[in-house]
């Protein structure tokens, strides 16, 4: 792709790999906190540094903002804006679980509405290293398996299966509301539990076998854990494209606009049929 999205992409591409060969050694917890006040560990760490010095190096890209960083890095006037989460689902590295690398790509400056995004994506390192990209209205996906960001396409038209199979819901139960307590259990009677734990893994259970991933809003946190720019927007992003729907509980993810960039939100992606029960069952 020699266009300016592009570019993004193949940067992320070729930065994968490191990534994915610097988590052995990168276990540990670092110092710090990131702005959401979780702790870092030191691959969170390292794939913020690659990607935001990478990322920056792009003329068309003006800005780097991610998970990991409390305000926005200036790179110029690019016309291109990219939010990441550097490494979703990192907490799996001790359990040698499944994580990735989330981003998307606004031509407004960040935080952003969803509706400024040009195109998302996700890389998955799971026992092959996988991407997908959604922009022009398509999701394509690779396999990351040369050097510098050589891939091969998977799929030039990813679409998320009419029958929905699988579910996972994170959160503790015991901290979820009666209202959605009462959908979850309906929706245990008639899909597979799937939940891995890192939001990027579970959401291509969607992706692959069809259903419903969420991550609610709890009675002792309403606003959910997942943050709208970082995971949210990109998220659902690609659910859309790939025919699904996404929502915070009202309204599609893509309808909001975060006002703080770490801003939080209840996430559902995945099956229309599903996600609009969900609605009404919380409304
Ligand atoms: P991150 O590792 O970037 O902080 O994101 C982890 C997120 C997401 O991947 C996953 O769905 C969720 O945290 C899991 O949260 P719980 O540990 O509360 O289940
Ligand atoms: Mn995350
Ligand atoms: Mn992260």
């Amino acid at each position: 792709m020699s266009d300016e999205v592009g570019a993004v992409v193949d940067v992320v591409a070729a930065t994968a790999p490191e990534i994915r060969d610097g988590l052995a050694d990168r276990r540990a917890y670092a110092e710090g906190e990131n702005p959401s006040g979780e702790r870092q560990l030191a691959a969170d760490i390292y794939a913020d540094e690659l990607l935001c010095e990478r990322l920056l190096d792009v003329d068309a890209v003006g800005s780097y903002a991610s998970e990991e960083r409390d305000a926005v890095v200036d790179g110029g006037d690019g016309r291109l804006h990219v939010a990441c989460d550097p490494l979703d689902g990192s907490s799996n590295l001790r359990s040698n679980n499944t994580m990735g690398t989330v981003f998307g790509v606004y031509e407004a400056p960040l935080p952003a509405p969803g509706s400024a995004l040009v195109a998302a994506g996700f890389v998955l390192f799971g026992p092959i290293t996988t991407m997908v990209v959604a922009r022009d209205g398509r999701v394509r996906e690779w396999v990351l398996d040369g050097e510098d960001g050589d891939r091969r396409l998977l799929d030039e038209d990813l679409a998320l299966p009419a029958e929905p199979t699988v579910y996972g819901f994170g959160g503790r139960v015991s901290e979820w509301t009666d209202a959605f307590a009462a959908y979850a259990d309906r929706v245990a009677g008639e899909l597979k539990l799937r939940y891995g734990g890192a939001m990027l893994g579970d959401v291509t259970q969607v992706l692959t076998y069809g259903g419903v991933f969420g991550y609610p809003g709890l009675r002792d946190r309403p606003e959910g854990k997942l943050r709208l720019l970082f995971e949210a927007h990109p998220v659902a992003h690609v659910v859309e494209t790939a025919g699904g729907a996404s929502s915070n509980g009202e309204r599609s993810l893509l309808e909001l606009t975060p006002e703080r960039l770490h801003e939080r939100t209840p996430l559902f992606v995945g099956d229309p049929g599903y996600v609009d029960d969900l609605e009404a069952a919380l409304n």
